[in-house]
C-alpha cells in the first residue's frame, strides 16, 4: 500500500484539541544519560503456544505460508530491520511427543468453555515436518524451540531436539534463512510440583537442577550443540519466583554438561491470572506503578544474570495469564500497557520481551486465522471473524518505530512528575533521536465530560527547535478495535497498513498535549 504523508499544523490541532487538565515540564538530555540501556532490534518478540503452531494452517501454515502472520511480522521488520524473534513452546512443550510415523502433528483438545474458549491441547504428537514449517517465517527470524522436560523422558527429549536440528539443517529451511538460536528444555518447570508433572513432595530447586541436567545433558550430547555463536540452551524459563536464576546458579547448574552451553536466561511474567475467570478492571490495570513493580520483582535476577555474562529476557510474558482477561487484555488500554511495559523492561536491563500468543487467546497481538467462536466467551460467531490484529499490535508498531532501524538504539526513562504518564528517550550513537510518552489515564466508553489531557513542556533541549509527532490514537481504552498509529490502520484483511500517514509537526518550545489514553512517538 502506498504511504503518503500529511503534516497537520499545530494550530489546527490546538483548535480541535481538548482541555488541558495538567501541565508538566520534562527535562530531556541531548546526550546519552548515564545508565542508558540497549534497546535491541528484537526487543519486542513473540512466544507461540506449540499446539497450534501449524494446526490447521494456524500460525505459519502447513502447505503454504500463512500470509497474514507473515505480513504482520514483516511490518515490524520493516521498522526495526530485524524480524521479531519467535519462541515456540510454552505449556504444550511439556505435552509433546515426537513420533517417526506422524507427518506434521496430531493434537488432542479438551472441550472449550466460556472462560477458556480456545483451550490448549493436552497431547501433541509431532513429526519431522512439524519443525520444517519454520521456513514460512520471515528470512532472518531467530528461533527458540521448546523440548519436553515434563515427561521426564530423555529418549523423547532427544527425539524432539534431533528433529529440530534436522529441520534447521534441511535445505528448505536453510534456503528460508530462518535460524535456530536456542533450545529450551522444560517450560515453567518450577510449577511441575503443582501441575502433576512431578511429585510436589520432592520438587525443590535442587531436584530440578538434577533432573534438568540429566535430560538437557542428554539433549546436548545427542545433538552436539555447543553454545557460543552457535545453537545454545535457554536457561530457567521459570513462571514464578520460587525457583530463581541465582538459586540454580548457586546449585551449580552452569557447570553441568547442558549448563555449559546456556546462552541466555529467561523468566516469565504475567501481571495477573484469568485461569478460573474473575473480574479485572481495565482502569486499574493501566497503572504506571504496577508496570514498574511487576518488573522490579526480577531486579536481583537480572543483576545475577548479567554478572554471569548472560542476556536476560522475559521469555514469555503478556498482560494476564491463562490467555488474558476479557475487557483488559484485548483492549486498546492494554496496548498502552504493552508500550510502557516493554520500554520499562528495556530500562531495567531486560534485552527482549516475548509476548505469548496462541490461537484465539484474548491477549493476542495477532489472530492469524479466522475464528468461529468468540475469544471473549466462546459463543459461536456466525459469520466467523476474519484473521485480524488486536489493539496490542499497535503497541508493537509504536515500539518498533521507537527501536528504529540502526540496531544501535539506547533507552533511558524520562523523569515525569505527573502520575500515570510515562516517558522514554531513545538515543543513537549518543544523540537523542526519539521519545515516547504514554498517558495511561483511562478514558473509557463510560467516561463523560471533556477528555482530559496532559501538556508536556520540554526543558534542557538544545539544537533543533521542531520535531514530528506520531500518535497512537485510541477512541476509548476499552475499545477492541479502531485504533490508528500516525493516522493509519492495520485492521485490514491482510494486516498490511492502510490509510494516509498523518504526522504532526510541533515547535518544541510549545510542548505537546497528550490525551488520556494516548501514546505518542516524537522524532527529533
Ligand atoms: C504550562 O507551563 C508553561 C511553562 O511553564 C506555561 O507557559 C503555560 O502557560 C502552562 N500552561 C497551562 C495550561 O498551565
Ligand atoms: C520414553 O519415550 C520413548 C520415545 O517416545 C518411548 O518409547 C518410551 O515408552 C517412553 N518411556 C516412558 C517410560 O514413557
Ligand atoms: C519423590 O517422591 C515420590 C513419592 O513420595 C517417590 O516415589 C520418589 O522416589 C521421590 N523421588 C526422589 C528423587 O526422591
Ligand atoms: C494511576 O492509575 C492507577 C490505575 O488506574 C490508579 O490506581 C492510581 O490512583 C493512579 N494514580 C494517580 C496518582 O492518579
Ligand atoms: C502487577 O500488576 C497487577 C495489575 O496491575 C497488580 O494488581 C499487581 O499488584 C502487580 N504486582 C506486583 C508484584 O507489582
Ligand atoms: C469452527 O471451525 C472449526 C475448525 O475449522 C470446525 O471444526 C467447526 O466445525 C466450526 N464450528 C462451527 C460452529 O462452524
Ligand atoms: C470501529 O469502526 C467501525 C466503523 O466506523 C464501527 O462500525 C465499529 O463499531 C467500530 N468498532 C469498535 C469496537 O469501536
Amino acid at each position: 500500500m502506498r504511504r503518503r504523508s500529511a503534516v497537520l499544523s499545530f494550530c489546527l490541532l490546538a483548535l480541535i484539541g481538548s482541555v488541558v487538565a495538567d501541565n508538566t515540564t520534562v527535562t530531556l538530555s541531548n546526550s546519552l544519560p548515564s545508565g542508558a540501556q540497549p534497546l535491541t532490534s528484537t526487543h519486542l518478540s513473540f512466544s507461540i503456544e506449540q499446539d497450534r503452531w501449524p494446526g490447521r494452517a494456524d500460525w505459519v501454515g502447513t502447505t503454504e505460508r500463512n500470509q497474514f502472520t507473515f505480513n504482520a511480522l514483516t511490518n515490524l521488520e520493516s521498522l526495526t530491520g530485524s524480524p521479531p524473534k519467535i519462541r515456540v513452546g510454552a505449556n504444550s512443550e511439556d505435552h509433546t511427543t515426537w513420533s517417526p510415523t506422524v507427518t506434521i502433528n496430531e493434537d488432542e483438545f479438551p472441550p472449550p468453555s466460556s472462560i477458556t474458549p480456545y483451550p490448549e491441547a493436552t497431547k501433541i504428537t509431532v513429526g519431522d515436518g512439524y519443525y520444517r514449517l519454520v521456513k514460512f517465517l520471515p528470512r532472518g527470524t531467530q528461533m527458540t524451540w521448546g523440548v519436553n522436560l515434563g515427561a521426564d523422558n530423555a529418549t523423547n527429549a532427544v527425539n524432539m531436539a534431533k528433529s529440530i536440528l534436522r529441520a534447521f539443517a534441511s535445505s528448505e529451511v536453510k534456503e528460508s534463512g530462518v535460524e535456530l538460536d536456542l533450545i529450551e528444555v522444560g517450560n515453567e518447570a518450577d510449577l511441575y510440583g503443582n501441575n502433576g508433572l512431578r511429585n510436589s513432595a520432592n520438587w525443590t530447586e535442587a531436584d530440578y537442577v538434577a533432573d534438568w541436567s540429566a535430560i538437557a545433558g542428554a539433549v546436548v550430547e545427542a545433538t552436539g550443540i555447543q553454545g557460543g555463536s552457535g545453537v545454545g540452551i535457554q536457561g530457567c524459563a521459570f513462571a514464578g519466583q520460587g525457583f530463581t536464576p541465582s538459586g540454580v546458579f548457586n546449585l551449580g547448574i552452569l557447570s553441568t554438561t547442558a549448563g555449559k552451553v546456556i546462552k541466555q536466561i529467561s523468566q516469565h511474567r504475567y501481571s495477573g491470572a484469568f485461569c478460573s475467570g474473575g473480574n479485572f478492571a481495565l482502569a486499574s490495570f493501566m497503572s504506571k506503578d504496577s508496570v514498574r513493580s511487576n518488573l522490579t520483582v526480577f531486579s536481583s535476577d537480572v543483576e545475577a544474570t548479567i554478572q554471569k555474562g548472560f542476556p536476560y529476557v522475559l521469555g514469555e510474558t503478556n498482560s494476564i495469564a491463562c490467555h488474558g482477561a476479557p475487557g483488559v487484555s484485548n483492549t486498546a488500554g492494554a496496548a498502552l500497557w504493552v508500550i510502557d511495559y516493554t520500554l520499562q523492561a528495556a530500562v531495567q536491563g531486560m534485552v527482549e520481551t516475548f509476548f505469548h500468543e496462541g490461537i484465539g487467546f484474548k491477549y493476542n497481538f495477532i489472530q492469524p486465522i479466522s475464528l468461529n467462536r468468540s475469544t471473549v466467551d466462546g459463543t459461536p460467531l456466525n459469520p466467523p471473524q476474519p484473521a485480524l490484529v488486536q489493539p496490542a499490535y499497535y503497541a508493537a508498531i509504536l515500539v518498533s518505530h521507537a527501536v528504529g532501524k540502526t540496531g544501535s538504539a539506547q533507552i533511558s526513562e524520562i523523569d515525569i512528575s505527573e502520575p500515570n504518564v510515562s516517558g522514554y528517550a531513545i538515543y543513537e550513537h549518543g544523540t537523542l533521536k526519539r521519545a515516547v510518552f504514554i498517558n495511561l489515564n483511562a478514558w473509557l466508553t463510560s467516561s463523560t465530560g471533556t477528555r482530559p489531557s496532559v501538556h508536556i513542556s520540554f526543558a534542557g533541549l538544545k539544537g533543533s527547535s521542531s520535531a514530528t509527532v506520531s500518535r497512537l490514537a485510541i477512541n476509548h481504552a476499552d475499545d477492541i478495535a479502531n485504533s490508528t498509529f500516525a493516522g493509519q490502520s492495520y485492521e485490514t484483511p491482510d494486516a498490511l497498513v492502510s490509510g494516509q500517514q498523518v504526522v504532526q509537526k510541533i515547535k518544541l518550545s510549545n510542548g505537546v498535549d497528550i490525551s488520556s489514553t494516548e501514546a505518542i512517538l516524537i522524532n527529533f
